[in-house]
């Protein structure tokens, strides 16, 4: 079965830009949950508490969603690329807990109204979304007590806000793509996650190995006791 779509053939809207993301891979083995991409050692899912539901916001291949199932959380993962949807259906088909959803995270969060003990992102759909349109929808779908944490590459200087990115489709084609990435500094990040409602924000950054690489933002959040899902 092939994931991918030809290298010739252009994405015309940014879920088809994800179709392409990390084609040719096999089963990773989910011995972990990872909030780099790095296999480091760092923080893992004791972050998210002991949750009984979890929603993961742009799960690509799946593999942390894939890793809470099997620790007995029930999850739901939404991706608006139908090739990581297909590839993480037919990856982890033996967890009945798990469940792919192909969607836009802001659609899934506006249709569907359950309720999710933590809902979490690395380097996902948070990343890759504005702010001011998906913390609302997280806030009204996080249940009482429960944890909003994501994760995505430490900004570089000045690099605050929406910025676009660059990269094959990104830039100096005819039919380039625009896609941006909402990235704040914790201070930053903090502002607008009360600004929607969110309380006990934390930040940290977890460094990269490699000497001057850009490390890992790393926040968490709970909503304020009246804001959330019931
Ligand atoms: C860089 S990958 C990260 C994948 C994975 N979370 C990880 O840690 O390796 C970003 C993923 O977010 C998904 N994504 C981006 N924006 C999204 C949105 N608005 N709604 C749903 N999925 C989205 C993409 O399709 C892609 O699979």
């Amino acid at each position: 079965m092939s994931f991918a779509t030809p290298e010739h053939s252009a994405p015309t809207t940014l879920a088809e830009y994800w179709d392409k993301y990390r084609p040719g891979r096999q089963r990773p083995a989910a011995h972990r949950f990872d909030w780099t991409g790095l296999a480091d050692g760092g923080p893992g899912a004791e972050i998210l508490g002991e949750p009984k539901t979890a929603l993961d916001l742009g799960p690509a291949e799946g593999e942390n969603a894939a890793f809470l199932a099997r620790s007995g959380v029930e999850v739901t993962a939404v991706d608006f690329s139908a090739v990581q949807v297909d590839r993480a259906r037919e990856f982890w088909n033996d967890l009945p807990n798990l469940e792919f959803v192909h969607a836009e995270a802001c659609g899934f969060l506006d249709q569907d109204d359950r309720p999710f003990h933590a809902i979490y992102s690395t380097w996902g759909a948070v990343w890759f979304t504005d702010p001011d349109e998906l913390f609302p929808r997280i806030a009204r779908r996080l249940a009482p007590g429960g944890v909003f944490a994501f994760s995505h590459r430490e900004p570089g200087p000045d690099q605050y806000g929406p910025q676009q990115m660059g990269g094959a489709w990104l830039e100096g084609r005819e039919d380039e793509l625009t896609m941006l990435r909402w990235q704040y500094t914790a201070g930053q990040w903090s502002d607008v996650l009360k600004r929607h409602g969110f309380s006990n924000v934390r930040a940290r950054v977890l460094p990269s190995p490699e000497r001057g690489a850009l490390g890992t933002l790393l926040i968490t959040a709970r909503v304020a006791a009246c804001g959330g899902a019931s």
